[in-house]
């Protein structure tokens, strides 16, 4: 595909972040029940992992169920929590021709014993493919994420195992969810709605932002194309003065 190659020779951010927003809304308008959008969402997932992982990008965090979204009604959780078995007949094979390794970031203590099982199962069996890394945060929440390091650093003290005055940026970073995972360089949101709502507050931090108002099943090859040329006019300047 001439496009992306055209985008290729120009930096393509290493990690890339999804809110795939707007199942609901595009399977209503199209008199379809949520949990149709919610299908042919997940399946979009593996559309654009293949996409991404052709560009060269190296991770692609998508949010797939967030720590507030056990707000929903029952129905319509107990679909969502069915999809990450589901997932694994759409995506196997393919995903092992491609090496694209999956991890999940999330809290495990809620979740069924199934899926629990399931994902260490696919993140063991995919570990140590070297293909872009899909992060799956199912069951995530930024705050509860930054929280959990904050005990874990608060024990590692209580232990004498670490010193206060020894914690810094990398302490909380190596007990977050995403350890080992380059910085966001691109986070996109489908639907038009314009927040974070508690999608990796830490990892975000120098991120690029793109809202679209596309809902997330629709969201193809040439939106995710589009993003990128977008991305690739942005000055990003971390603080200095590059390009200013
Ligand atoms: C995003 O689609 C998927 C999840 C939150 C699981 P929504 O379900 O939020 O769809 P809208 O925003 O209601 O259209
Ligand atoms: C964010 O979407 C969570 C996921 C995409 C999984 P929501 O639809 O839950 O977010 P709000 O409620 O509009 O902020
Ligand atoms: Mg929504």
């Amino acid at each position: 595909m001439k496009r992306r190659e055209k985008l290729m020779q120009k930096p393509i951010p290493r990690h890339i972040a999804v809110i795939m927003d707007g199942n609901g809304r595009w399977a209503k308008r199209r008199g379809r029940e949520r949990s149709y959008g919610h299908r042919m969402g997940a399946l979009n997932i593996k559309t654009i992992t293949l996409e991404a992982h052709r560009l060269g990008v190296e991770a692609f965090s998508i949010y797939a169920f967030s720590t507030e979204n056990w707000k929903r009604p029952k129905e319509e959780i107990d679909f969502l929590m069915s999809l990450p078995t589901a997932f694994e007949e759409d995506f196997k094979e393919t995903f092992e021709t491609e090496q694209i390794r999956v991890r999940f970031s999330g809290r495990r203590d809620r979740i069924s014993e199934k899926n629990r099982e399931y994902m260490q199962e696919i993140e063991d069996k995919t570990k140590d493919r070297e293909g872009l890394v899909l992060n799956i945060c199912f069951d995530y929440g930024g705050r509860y994420e930054i929280t959990q390091a904050a005990r874990k650093i608060a024990e590692a003290c209580m232990e004498g195992a670490l010193k206060p005055e020894d914690i810094d940026e990398s302490t909380v970073e190596s007990r977050l969810y995403t350890t080992g995972l380059p910085p966001v360089d691109l986070l996109i949101r489908t639907s038009g709605e314009q927040r974070t709502s508690n999608f990796l507050p830490w990892q975000l931090a120098y991120a690029e932002f793109y809202f679209t108002k596309t809902h997330w099943p629709a969201f193809k090859e040439r939106a995710l194309h589009r993003a990128l040329r977008s991305f690739q006019k942005r000055n990003r300047k971390f603080g200095g003065l590059k390009g200013a």
